[in-house]
């Protein structure tokens, strides 16, 4: 069977399945159902030190929500939350840590916030005291509270770099960085030391309409996690921090629900996925397939381990300059093309068309060469698969590197 051993740092995890910090593993009993299905790891829901958690969060919690208590809502495709930090600081996670960490087969990383240099150091020191095999530097949170305060999205490279820096030169375990997925972002914490950078899309979002009530859907809603759409915006990072993450590992989020997303962004060069909303939708268990569906994906493949397998996908695509390139240099030569014995006389390819060059003629589309411009919309919409593009040159490379 295909090796799944991958890395975080120098932290050897058995499985690149991860579960990240978040609800799924706010409580001891989460963490224990998580365990169970053996994951890579697990990292504990984030928190900070007992005197910014004092201030930040106790005034939140136990109802950290006091207008209600919607923190989720389950949408077509993915969660829309309001969730907050742990509702225990730091000391209390270190101390949970020491007593029970070796009841559990996965190993528990650390997840630490906050809003200054020094508690980050001060929280990753306690962890690592704690038993902690590697710890994850929380830098791109989008909870409220954060927002006065500029240590706690990671927008700025400089503040990414600085923390990671501190807690680099004071702990001697792996250190990852949780970033908002920008490539300047990525490039600081990696130069300050970061083992790891954990990147991915989670899109801050708003509450829906009711359409009878004309009142929003929920009393509030920051961002929606486990979208497919997300999975999308990791891609799009992956490409550009690829280049740039050299030793650093990436541990790529957002939007996995089934075991070829895992593979896709091993694809795309990450070491591990981290995974969290699908937990919550639908249950722990969805580890074991995660796992046994890339194994064997694996084995079809013929990819020994993940190594081999890891950024696969990355020569492939085409850059924004090659792509223009070939675009200019066959434009006017693309153009759609009917089969004729395919097409129905439907009409959606002369509905769409913004170069009004397909009608439906006796039944049947037709184009008009001269006006076609080979932008491929006919051939994406049409539902008989009738149209395709001749020259198609262009298209051997089918995506755009960042
Ligand atoms: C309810 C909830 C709480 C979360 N809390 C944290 C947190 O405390 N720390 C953190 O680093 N990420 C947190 N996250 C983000 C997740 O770890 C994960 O990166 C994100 O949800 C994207 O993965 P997904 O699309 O699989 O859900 C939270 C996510 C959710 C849905």
């Amino acid at each position: 069977m295909a090796n799944m051993k991958t890395k975080l740092g120098d932290l050897v995890l058995d499985n690149p399945i991860i579960v990240s910090s978040g609800y799924a593993t706010e409580t001891p009993e989460a963490l224990r159902k998580a365990d169970a299905f053996g994951p890579g790891a697990m990292i504990l829901k984030s928190s900070l030190v007992e005197e910014e958690y004092s201030r930040l969060v106790k005034p939140y919690a136990p109802h950290r929500f006091p207008a209600g208590r919607f923190e989720f809502t389950a949408c077509e495709d993915g969660l829309l939350m309001a969730a907050a930090m742990s509702p225990m600081p730091l000391e209390w996670w270190a101390e949970w840590l020491a007593k029970n960490r070796k009841s559990f087969k996965s190993p528990i990383i650390a997840s630490v916030a906050g809003i200054s240099v020094e508690s980050y150091v001060q929280g990753a020191k306690l962890m690592e005291q704690a038993g902690a095999p590697a710890v994850e530097l929380l830098l791109a949170c989008p909870a409220p509270y954060f927002r006065p305060f500029k240590y706690s999205m990671s927008a700025d490279p400089q503040v990414g770099k600085e923390i990671t820096e501190a807690v680099k030169s004071a702990v001697s375990i792996p250190v990852g960085s949780k970033i908002a997925p920008l490539s300047v972002v990525a490039r600081s914490v990696k130069q300050a030391g970061a083992d790891w950078v954990t990147l991915g899309g989670v899109n801050l979002a708003a509450p829906g309409v009711d359409l009878d009530t004309l009142e929003p859907k929920q009393p509030y809603a920051f961002a929606l996690s486990g979208s497919k759409v997300n999975k999308y915006i990791t891609f799009h990072y992956l490409i550009s921090v690829a280049s740039i993450s050299g030793s650093c590992h990436i541990s790529a989020h957002g939007g996995v629900q089934e075991w070829g997303d895992v593979a896709e962004f091993i694809l795309y060069g990450a070491s591990s996925i981290q995974a969290h909303s699908i937990f919550m939708l639908k249950g722990f268990s969805v580890i074991q397939s995660l796992k046994r569906g890339l194994a064997d994906y694996m084995d079809k493949k013929g990819f020994a381990s993940l190594d081999q397998m890891r950024g696969v996908i990355l020569p492939k695509l085409a850059t924004y300059d090659d792509f223009l390139g070939a675009y200019a240099e066959t434009q006017g030569k693309v153009i759609s093309k009917v089969d004729e014995a395919l097409c129905n006389g439907c009409g959606i390819c002369e509905d769409v068309c913004a170069f009004d060059a397909i009608h439906v003629v006796g039944g049947v589309a037709k184009v008009l060469n001269s006006s076609c411009e080979g932008c491929n919309l006919c051939v994406a919409d049409c539902p008989t698969e009738a149209i395709s593009l001749e020259n198609v040159a262009l298209l051997k490379k089918q995506a755009v590197k960042a």
